[in-house]
């Protein structure tokens, strides 16, 4: 086999690639270890940033998100029993947020790379990638039939998320990663039942954090914040939503959690991870294969997608001959992955309980609550971040 990319991963990054590359006239390979009806059923993240959904609509993927996606306008911060309103809208001249799954993102990006007759190879395996610092690297995997396939590629974007193959594949020793563990982890679930909210709600409590987001008019999203090494067989449906109702609650206000049946749950670890450069020859990582962020500030599907898009244009030109935009990709990305990575890093430490952490720590963490919600250059600082940084670099939009 033959292709100009070979593509490692049916993520988002992968899948996006492969799009945004089809789109300049580009063939890739995509190799995907899962399946497709698991691909498109993991439960991942739900809020893009406008860049992202500007993205998706320049390449023409925004058919359903522009039906069904819900534009948020701010978020609600709730602490000490108060729930304060930040309007992303006032405070950075009309930025807003959009709420769509990423599940739907990823299911609309497989039917689309199918219906344009693009290369996906799902249920492959032992995948592996060679002569990458040659100008003619390999993928190799077996296809789902059992047949192994070695395909010559002119660059391989490994997509493949933080468990993959790719990054092993660089020499530890060119490597620099930089990580943080977090002392906690979220319990997310998927409830039948009506959003209790207009916007999500963030919320700060003794107990620790909880997170109230949506996936549409009929169905909930929710997050608890419990121990790392927590087994999922202690939180029974009834258990997790006594524990919701605690951390939203608001004495006083008539405002009630709905509760309705769990559809899904599960738990995630928390870890912000950089590894450095995204690139080795003619190897370029994208997304969580690269970086891993706790998901307090929604950042981690935003850069997976902004990584690709500054991807595309760079191996387009690279196989026209310039390195130019190649040579600067890892710090282009690099650039935007680490403000994404302090600003979900300092959300997580904002609002989380930390296990052990005495009351001094508790009262700074206050402070810092009442000080976002008090002072409009704080508030601004919050809007700026969550609602995404400028507008990708020029070219990195579809068309040539
Ligand atoms: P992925 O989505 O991980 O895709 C990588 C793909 O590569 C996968 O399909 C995987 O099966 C495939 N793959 C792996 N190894 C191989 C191999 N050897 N060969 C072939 N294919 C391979 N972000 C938020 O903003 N909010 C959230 O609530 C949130 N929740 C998350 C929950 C979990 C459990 C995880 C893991 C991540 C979560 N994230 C969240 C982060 C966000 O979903 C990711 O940043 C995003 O999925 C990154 O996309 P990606 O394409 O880089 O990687
Ligand atoms: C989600 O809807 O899954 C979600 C929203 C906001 C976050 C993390 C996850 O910060």
């Amino acid at each position: 086999m033959r292709t100009q990319v070979g593509i490692v991963g049916a993520g988002p990054a992968g899948l996006l690639l492969s799009h945004l590359l089809a789109l300049r006239g580009i063939d890739s390979v995509v190799v995907e270890v899962r399946s497709r009806a698991y691909c498109e059923a993991r439960q991942r993240a739900g809020v893009l940033e406008d860049g992202s959904v500007r993205l998706l609509r320049e390449a023409g993927l925004a058919g359903r998100l522009d039906r069904q996606g819900l534009e948020h306008g701010g978020i609600y911060l709730q602490f000490a029993g108060e729930r304060h309103h930040i309007d992303f809208r006032a405070l950075t001249g009309g930025r807003t947020v959009t709420v769509f799954a990423q599940t739907e993102v990823v299911r609309d990006l497989i039917a689309q790379r199918l219906a344009a007759g693009g290369a996906v190879h799902f249920d492959a395996s032992d995948t592996e990638v060679g002569h990458l610092t040659s100008d003619r690297p390999v993928l190799r995997f077996t296809d789902a039939a059992g047949a192994r396939h070695e395909v010559a590629c002119d660059a391989i974007a490994g997509c493949d998320g933080f468990h993959g193959i790719c990054r092993p594949a660089i020499p530890a020793d060119l490597l620099t990663v930089r990580q943080r563990g977090y002392p906690y982890a979220w319990l997310g679930i998927l409830a039948d039942v009506p959003p209790s909210t207009d916007e999500l709600i963030y919320a700060h409590h003794r107990n620790g954090f909880a997170l109230h987001s949506l996936r549409g008019p009929t169905i909930s999203r929710l997050y608890l914040q419990v121990d790392p090494d927590e087994p999922i067989e202690n939180w029974p449906d009834d258990r997790i939503w006594d524990e919701l109702q605690c951390r939203f609650e608001l004495p006083g206000s008539g405002w009630a959690l709905k509760q309705g049946p769990v559809l899904d749950k599960g738990i995630t670890p928390m870890r912000s991870f950089v590894s450095a450069p995204m690139r080795y020859g003619r190897l370029f990582l994208a997304g969580d294969a690269a970086h891993i962020v706790p998901p307090t500030g929604a950042k981690g599907l935003n850069l997976a997608m902004a990584d690709v898009a500054v991807l595309a244009p760079a191996l387009d030109a690279l196989l026209r001959g310039d390195s130019r935009l190649a040579d600067a990709y890892s710090a282009t990305c690099l650039n935007r992955v680490w403000r994404s990575t302090h600003f979900s890093w300092w959300m997580t430490t904002m609002l989380h309980r930390t296990p052990g952490a005495d009351d001094m720590a508790a009262e700074l963490q206050l402070s810092q609550l009442r000080y976002v919600v008090s002072s409009r250059a704080a508030a601004t600082s919050l809007a700026e971040n969550y609602t995404g940084y400028p507008a990708l670099p020029a070219g990195a939009g579809p068309a040539r």
